[in-house]
């Protein structure tokens, strides 16, 4: 008996740049119908406290799981960083997360075992890109918070020379460092992949996090009998969580051409945690 399940697969950012992994997603399984939330009342994530990105994240899941998802995918490198060893434990629901599949990637892409990682500060300094990798003895990681890079894209700016000049400083030293492969550690940086791409030299290879969790999305889906039925038809439906649907609908066109034609404004409901938590 073939078993499937119509249900959304449910997908979360702090803003826009989960759009990146949606897309992914939507190539690889165009009959599978999303549900995505951009946590846009509190983005950005990454200048902020990793308790506290824990405690938004898990809202959020905690808001897909009470819409009936049947998977969640953390669309969000500071986010997968913050609850990476909870989240799987506290739903019923497979959990995707983004450092995972990105690090898997990076490591068989290698060829010198020089690897860099750009991220937010927050998920730079959560070491958990460095911890995964590392686990493989031979790699050196090279580590480069980046924290302007979302700002850019928050506002719709890819392509300006002071993009250009940004990520010049950025990525110097791991030019430096002579890394062959780049992972782009948060979601946001595919929208600026032309001006990474430029600076880091044709011989690097950029490993980004949606495509790889797209992957990843597939491969838990077949493996446990999710995938939507042969006769599904695909929706697509936006949530945000800020005060504004066009806005969000603004940026994503800009983006990312018109798929977003529709954002619904959500709420979440507050969770209790304790702050103090060890990460
Ligand atoms: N997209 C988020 C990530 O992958 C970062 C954006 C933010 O700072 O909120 O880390």
């Amino acid at each position: 008996m073939i078993v499937v399940d119509d249900a959304p697969i449910g997908i979360f950012d702090s803003g826009v740049g989960g759009l990146t992994v949606a897309r992914a997603i939507s190539q690889l399984l165009p009959r599978e119908s999303l549900l995505y939330i951009g946590d846009t009342a509190r983005s950005p994530y990454g200048p902020k406290p990793i308790a506290d990105v824990r405690r938004y994240s898990l809202e959020i899941l905690d808001t897909l799981v009470e819409q009936g998802v049947k998977m969640l995918v953390i669309a969000c490198n500071t986010a997968s960083a913050a609850v990476l060893r909870d989240a799987r434990e506290r739903y019923d629901v497979p959990v995707v997360e983004v450092i995972g599949p990105a690090v898997r990637t990076a490591l068989a892409t290698t060829r010198n075992s020089r690897i860099g990682v750009i991220g937010t500060t927050g998920t730079i300094g959560s070491g958990a890109y460095q911890d995964m990798l590392e686990v493989n003895p031979n790699v050196t990681v090279f580590a480069q918070a980046c924290p302007r890079f979302v700002d850019f894209v928050e506002a719709g700016v890819t392509g300006s020379p002071e993009v250009l000049q940004v990520a010049e400083h950025y990525l110097e030293p791991l030019r430096h460092a002579g890394v062959d492969t780049l992972v782009l550690g948060c979601t946001h940086y595919p929208f600026l992949e032309g001006a990474i791409s430029y600076v880091m030299g044709e011989g690097v290879s950029l490993v980004s996090s949606d495509t790889e969790t797209a992957k990843d999305v597939y491969r838990q889906l077949v493996s446990r009998d999710l995938l939507a039925g042969p006769d599904a038809v695909a929706q697509h439906v936006y949530e945000a969580t800020g005060s504004s649907a066009d806005d969000f609908i603004q940026l994503a066109h800009r983006l990312m051409g018109r798929e977003v034609r529709q954002v619904q404004l959500v709420q979440t409901g507050t969770i209790d945690l304790p702050r103090t938590t060890a990460l």
